[in-house]
């Protein structure tokens, strides 16, 4: 192709993802319709991913840029949803750190030499470029190439703190004494910590940005643990960080659940569209966000289990909260649970089509 066709067809496309739902919702701007997606929403709950799943680990596919791409495709085409996220996952950021990660059998992700001392803390590298995880951005193209334009594809990372608590717990925790402790009793490393996570973690997303993604999230799946205080002290300033360096003119969507008590730090630490979970009403969630920021959620995932006439109620009851504002991503509070007859996602997305 001569490169006047290329970039013709470069901006084609990119006016048709700017004028989509999705697009337009997470920047507070008025739409059509409301756009929806999940989160997870390809994954073990669906068929098609446990027949792929039965012949490589997670990792596996998370390292094979065709697979990868062709379980998201499959989701979003079965599912009709209005954007897709690339399928990875928030821990391989942390290999190129040094920290050996593998996930267990029976599920969870374990870290196998995990932070355990300030000197630890100290010696772990920062994320050079962001081609040390070249087989997300061979990801984040083959998934762009297959969707339709109108589906703006999201790249995601995991927070500076969600990401220290995995480094420091060594996987997945109930109390996360070990990383608590940690920020209270290594001040100084904490913060240079935090800093090389957060400037990771932006290195990573400009990344999938200039591979192709048109919106990123960050998750912060975590911070729920933590009381406001110490949201404030120890961790808001780095995912500020980590949004400030994010190239400009992308939007991002900042999702910290589990405590609503945080919204409020969570919007100013930044992000053009705050993830909600299911624990507040979202009318309440928007009053105390304010109406400048668009929202995202909050579906409490564990309706998909019950069934379609609940569902539909679920839906128009949030739609009815929202009452027509603009800014507004349907999505669940958290991730689709792997129990969730997938039946009963399309009829979740098939009710927020019909009634937003
Ligand atoms: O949304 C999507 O479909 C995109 C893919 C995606 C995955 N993980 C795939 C995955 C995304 C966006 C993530 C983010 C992620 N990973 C988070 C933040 C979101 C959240 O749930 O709060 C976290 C905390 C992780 C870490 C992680 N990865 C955990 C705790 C687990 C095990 C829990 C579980 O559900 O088994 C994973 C594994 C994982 N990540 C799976 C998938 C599809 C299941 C892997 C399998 O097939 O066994």
């Amino acid at each position: 192709m001569m490169l006047a066709d290329a970039l013709k067809a470069f901006f084609c496309n990119m006016s048709q993802w700017l004028a989509s739902p999705m697009m337009r919702a997470v920047q507070n701007l008025e739409t059509s319709r409301v756009p929806v997606w999940m989160m997870r929403q390809a994954g073990r709950y669906m068929s098609e991913y446990n027949a792929v799943r039965e012949k490589y680990t997670f990792l596996e596919l998370c390292k094979t840029p065709e697979l990868a791409a062709e379980i998201m495709l499959t989701a979003v085409n079965k599912l009709g949803v209005d954007a897709a996220i690339i399928f990875s996952d928030i821990l391989l950021l942390l290999e190129p750190l040094g920290l050996k990660l593998t996930f267990l059998p029976e599920g969870g992700p374990k870290i196998l030499n995990p932070i355990q001392t300030a000197e630890d803390a100290a010696a772990l590298p920062m994320l050079e470029s962001a081609e040390q995880l070249d087989c997300v951005m061979q990801t984040v193209r083959l998934t762009r190439q297959g969707l339709d334009e109108i589906v703006p594809l999201i790249g995601f990372c995991g927070a500076p703190f969600t990401l220290a608590a995995y480094a420091v717990e060594g996987g997945t925790s109930r109390d996360f004494a070990k990383v608590k402790t940690f920020m209270r009793t290594c001040p100084l490393e904490w913060i240079a910590l935090m800093k090389k996570l957060a400037l990771s973690a932006a290195t990573y997303l400009n990344g999938q940005i200039l591979s192709g993604v048109q919106i990123v999230q960050i998750f912060d799946s975590w911070a729920g643990c933590l009381s406001v205080d110490d949201y404030y002290r120890f961790v808001q300033p780095y995912s500020k960080l980590l949004i400030e360096n994010i190239t400009p003119g992308t939007p991002v969507i900042h999702f910290a659940p589990g405590n609503p008590m945080l919204l409020p730090n969570v919007r100013d630490a930044g992000g053009n569209c705050i993830g909600v979970d299911w624990r507040i009403p979202l009318d309440k969630a928007r009053e105390i966000l304010g109406f400048d920021k668009a929202v995202q959620g909050n579906l409490d995932p564990s309706i998909l289990l019950a069934n379609r006439n609940v569902i539909r109620l679920f839906v128009k009851k949030i739609l009815l909260q929202n009452a027509g504002k603009p800014g507004f991503v349907f999505n669940l509070g958290h991730g689709i649970m792997k129990e969730t007859p997938v039946e009963n996602a399309v009829a979740f997305v098939e009710a927020v089509h019909e009634f937003g």
